[in-house]
C-alpha cells in the first residue's frame, strides 16, 4: 500500500497523555488544532492536573483505561475513528524497574502488543484513502542502545540494541514488536528514540524535578555513584515539536533519533541547577551544600548520546532550547507551581478524575 501524508488537523488517539511528555504533547497538539482522545490508566505517574487547561475543551476527550484492555481499545478506535495513534503509555522510571520489573513487562511489552493488534484490526477496516493516511507513532528511548564509552560515537538509528535495565529491555522489546508489525503486516508505523527530557509536569522522581524539589525544601540532593554518568538533555517542548514533525513528514517504517545535542554529567546538571536556584530563590547559603553522593544504581549506564542528524537532514528538526534557557524555565516553573508538587506529595492529585472529568 502507498502512504499519503497524514490528515492535518487530525483526530489523535494518544496513550499515556496524562504523564509528563504525553501531557505536554496533548497541550501542544490541541493548541495546534488537533482533537485528542487521551487514553491513560492514571497510574502514580498520570496526573490530570497537567491537563487542567483543557478541562472544558471539547478537543480533549479523556478516557481512563489500560492499553492492555483490548476491548476498550477496539471500542475507542471504532467510536472515534482516529487518523493516528501516538503511543506514550509506559512505565518509565529505571529505578522502579529494578525494584519491580513485572509491571514494566506487562505495560511496555504486552500493552504495546495489545495496542498494535487493535491498531492493525482497525487499520485493515479503514477505507483505502483513510488507511493510506493512518499512522502509528511509537515513542521510545535512547536507553535501548545501551551504554557508551566516553569517546564512542553517539547512538545512530542503526546502532545495535543492547538494553541493560528491565526498563530499557522492555522498551527495546516494544520497539521490536512495532518493527515486526510493519514488516509482517504492513501497519504504517513510525518509531522515535529520544534522550532525557526535562521541563514542566515531570514527576518528581526523575533527576531534575527531584533535585529542584529537594533543593527548594532544603533536603539533600542525592547523586548516584560518582556522579560522572552522562545523559543528553532535551527540553520537553522540543521533543513534542519533533514528534509532530515525525508524525507529519516521517517516512513510514523508519526510526528517528531525537536528542538535545547537550551531553552533561549528572554532577554538572546538579551544579547548574543549584546555580539557577541560588539566583531565583536565594536560601542564605549556596544550594550546592546540599549535594551528597549515595549508593549507585545497579547496572547504571555510564553514558548516552544521540546522533540526531537523520531527523535534522530529512525533516528539518533541531532543538531550539539551550540547556541554560531550558533549565531557567524549568526551575521557574517548579518554583511557581509548588502547589503542583505539593498535590503529588499529598496524593491529592489522584482525586481529580472524580472532581473534574467524566470518563467513558
Ligand atoms: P510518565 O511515566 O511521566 O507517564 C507515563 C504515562 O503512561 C502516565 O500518565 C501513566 O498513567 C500512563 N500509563 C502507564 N501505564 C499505562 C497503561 N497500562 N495504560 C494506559 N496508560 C498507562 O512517562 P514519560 O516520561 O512522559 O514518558 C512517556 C514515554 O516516552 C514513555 O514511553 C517513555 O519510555 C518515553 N521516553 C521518555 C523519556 C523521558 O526522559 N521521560 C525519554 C525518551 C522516551
Ligand atoms: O534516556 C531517556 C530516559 O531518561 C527515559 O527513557 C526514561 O524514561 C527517563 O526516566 C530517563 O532515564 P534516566 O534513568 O536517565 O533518568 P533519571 O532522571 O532517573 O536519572 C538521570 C540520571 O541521574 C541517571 O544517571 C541517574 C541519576 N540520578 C537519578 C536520580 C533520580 C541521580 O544521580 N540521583 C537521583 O536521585
Amino acid at each position: 500500500m502507498s502512504h499519503s501524508s497524514p490528515v492535518f488537523p487530525a483526530k489523535l488517539l494518544v496513550t499515556g497523555g496524562a504523564g509528563f511528555i504525553g501531557s505536554n504533547f496533548v497541550l501542544r497538539a490541541v493548541s495546534a488544532g488537533h482533537t485528542v482522545v487521551n487514553l491513560d490508566a492514571l497510574t502514580y505517574a498520570g496526573n490530570l492536573d497537567n491537563l487542567a487547561a483543557l478541562a472544558s475543551n471539547p478537543q480533549h476527550i479523556f478516557v481512563q483505561g489500560d492499553i492492555g484492555d483490548a476491548g476498550l481499545i477496539a471500542r475507542l478506535l471504532d467510536e472515534h475513528q482516529p487518523n493516528a495513534i501516538i503511543h506514550f503509555a509506559a512505565e518509565s522510571h529505571v529505578d522502579r524497574s529494578i525494584l519491580g520489573p513485572e509491571v514494566f513487562l506487562r505495560t511496555n511489552i504486552l500493552g504495546t502488543f495489545t495496542l498494535l493488534q487493535a491498531a492493525l484490526t482497525y487499520w485493515r477496516s479503514l477505507a483505502a484513502t483513510s488507511a493510506q493516511h493512518f499512522r502509528f507513532l511509537h515513542i521510545s528511548t535512547d536507553e535501548v542502545y545501551g551504554s557508551l564509552a566516553p569517546s564512542a560515537p553517539a547512538f545512530r538509528e542503526d546502532s545495535p540494541y543492547a538494553p541493560n535495565s528491565p526498563y530499557s529491555a522492555s522498551k527495546a522489546s516494544s520497539d521490536h514488536l512495532v518493527r515486526a508489525w510493519f514488516h509482517t503486516f504492513g501497519l504504517p508505523v513510525l518509531t522515535t528514540n529520544c534522550s532525557n527530557n526535562y521541563g514542566p509536569f515531570q514527576f518528581p522522581e526523575k533527576l531534575i524535578p527531584l533535585m529542584i524539589h529537594n533543593a527548594l525544601s532544603g533536603k539533600p540532593l542525592p547523586v548516584y555513584g560518582d556522579g560522572l554518568n552522562v545523559r543528553d538533555w532535551l527540553y520537553v517542548e522540543d521533543h513534542c515539536e519533533a514528534l509532530l514533525t515525525v508524525l507529519e513528514r516521517g517516512r513510514v517504517g523508519e526510526t528517528y533519533n531525537i536528542g538535545g545535542l547537550n551531553e552533561q554529567t549528572n554532577r554538572e546538571v546538579v551544579a547548574r541547577l543549584c546555580a539557577v536556584l541560588d539566583r531565583i530563590h536565594p536560601a542564605g547559603a549556596p544550594h550546592d551544600r546540599l549535594i551528597c553522593f549515595v549508593t549507585d544504581r545497579p547496572g547504571h549506564d555510564r553514558r548516552y548520546a544521540i546522533d540526531c542528524s537523520k531527523i535534522h537532514s530529512e525533516l528539518g528538526w533541531r532543538p531550539r532550547e539551550s540547556f541554560t534557557s531550558g533549565l531557567e524555565k524549568t526551575v521557574s516553573w517548579y518554583f511557581e507551581h509548588d502547589d503542583w508538587v505539593k498535590r503529588i506529595a499529598s496524593g491529592e492529585y489522584r482525586n481529580l478524575l472524580a472532581q473534574n472529568y467524566s470518563t467513558s
